[in-house]
């Protein structure tokens, strides 16, 4: 068995932002993680046309500026090289391979126990800490829905963490079901690469572009949210006229409004509201049922696929591992506080990146968690 102070797992922007915050406080850490690489998610499980949808100033991680230079809205390689510094500058060195498969909190010892385990040696190591960080993200685990008759579908059938571009759907016909960024954004990557292309749109969204994004965001700073929200609609209508006659709802809550009481984004438009437009994407009503390679509609009608996209989001699943998940999470492995004090749990459980909030949460959380243990620690070292 081996002794931690911190125990992070997951080395994501969250554990690697952990890991420098504590490194700046002279805590010591261990962080574990499953994969071969840090920051997994962007190396591993993207698409390849993804870019960061928020502008520059709310994606960095603390104790480190982007360059001067960086683009207001950076390419994936570009994060990861920022990321790939960040590393070297901080010295972290994640044990990878490690899969934590369990961790209590152990009331003889008041410590963490954890047990991970080594999948390149197959054997399970146990470690001990005073505190335990989850830093296993909010997108752990794709969701796709269950559908009647979805087995039958002899095509791929694939989560949008699987996409890595449209190259292999030329003149094939593909539905994308799930309108956030990551549908909205494949649906474009499928039309560019010859695919043709149907998307399914169930509730209303807002559809921004990036800057008006960024302006809104910026606006918050100084107005209040409602009417950030009555400029940026109004914005938005200018640009991309009435969508409703393509099947686009607008809902009544305003996009920052929404953003702020529940984190969820509205959709940031590359260039998939103009092919829409343009016939290029047809917008299809829900799906009712799937047999073989016809997809029933909620309205009736049929129509034939290839491939089905789902871009139906991500689950945390450190409920899985995490026994005594109570001291910090839901039953659905999200913080049990509200925002802001959602990042800390009791007897030492803390969690980083599970606000909905982007790589300006992780940064937050991180931050405050390194305070929280470096206030408890001061006094014992
Ligand atoms: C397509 C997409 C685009 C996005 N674009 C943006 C953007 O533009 N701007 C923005 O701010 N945010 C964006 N996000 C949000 C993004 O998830 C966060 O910015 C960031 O990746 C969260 O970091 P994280 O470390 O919390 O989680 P992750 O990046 O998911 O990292 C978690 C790590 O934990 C590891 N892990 C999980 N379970 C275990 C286990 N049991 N044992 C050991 N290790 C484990 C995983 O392998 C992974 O490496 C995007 C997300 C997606 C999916
Ligand atoms: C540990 O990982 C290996 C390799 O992935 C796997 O074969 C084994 O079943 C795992 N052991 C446990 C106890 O989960
Ligand atoms: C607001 O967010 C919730 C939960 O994330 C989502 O289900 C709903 O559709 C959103 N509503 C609006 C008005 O965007």
């Amino acid at each position: 068995m081996e002794n931690a102070v911190v125990l992070i797992v997951g080395a994501g922007p969250s554990g690697l932002a952990m890991a420098g915050c504590l490194t700046q406080h002279s805590i010591p850490y261990v962080i574990l993680e499953r994969e071969d690489c840090y920051a997994s998610l962007w190396k591993k499980r993207t698409y390849d046309r993804l870019g960061l949808h928020l502008a520059k100033e709310f994606c960095f991680l603390p104790h480190k500026t982007l360059p001067p230079d960086a683009p207001t809205f950076m390419p994936k390689h570009y994060f990861l090289r920022y990321v790939d510094e960040y590393v070297s500058e901080f010295k972290i060195n994640p044990r990878y391979h490690r899969s934590v498969e369990s961790a209590f909190f152990d009331e003889a010892e008041k410590k963490w126990r954890i047990e991970a385990n080594n999948t390149l040696e197959g054997s399970m190591e146990v470690y001990s800490a005073e505190f335990l960080v989850v830093a296993t993200g909010e997108n752990c685990e794709g969701f796709i829905p269950s559908l009647p008759g979805l087995d039958s579908f002899p095509g791929d059938i694939l989560h949008s963490n699987r996409y890595k571009s449209g190259s292999k759907y030329k003149s094939k016909d593909v539905l994308v079901v799930g309108c956030g960024n990551s549908g909205m954004e494949i649906a474009y990557d499928l039309v560019d690469h010859g695919a043709r292309t149907s998307i399914v749109i169930r509730s209303p969204l807002h559809v921004l572009t990036k800057e008006l994004v960024h302006r809104g965001m910026s606006l918050l700073k100084y107005i209040p949210v409602y009417m950030v929200d009555a400029v940026i609609t109004m914005l938005a209508r200018l640009e991309y006229g009435d969508l409703t006659k393509y099947g686009i709802y607008k809902p009544k809550r305003g996009p920052f409004a929404n953003k702020t009481a529940t984190g969820r984004s509205p959709v940031i438009d590359v260039g998939t509201i103009k092919k829409i437009q343009d016939g290029e994407i047809e917008v299809v009503s829900d799906i009712s049922s799937i047999n073989k390679n016809n997809v029933v509609l909620k309205n009736g009608i049929e129509k034939k696929f290839d491939a089905i996209v789902f871009a139906t989001g991500y689950r945390s699943t450190a409920n899985k591992w995490l026994k005594d998940y109570k001291y910090a999470l839901n039953g659905e492995g999200m913080p049990k506080n509200s925002f802001p004090e959602h990042w800390k749990g009791e007897k030492g459980l803390y969690c980083a990146g599970l606000s909905r909030r982007g790589l300006f949460g992780v940064s937050m959380d991180a931050q405050a968690i390194a305070n929280d243990i470096n206030k408890l620690t001061s006094g014992i070292n």
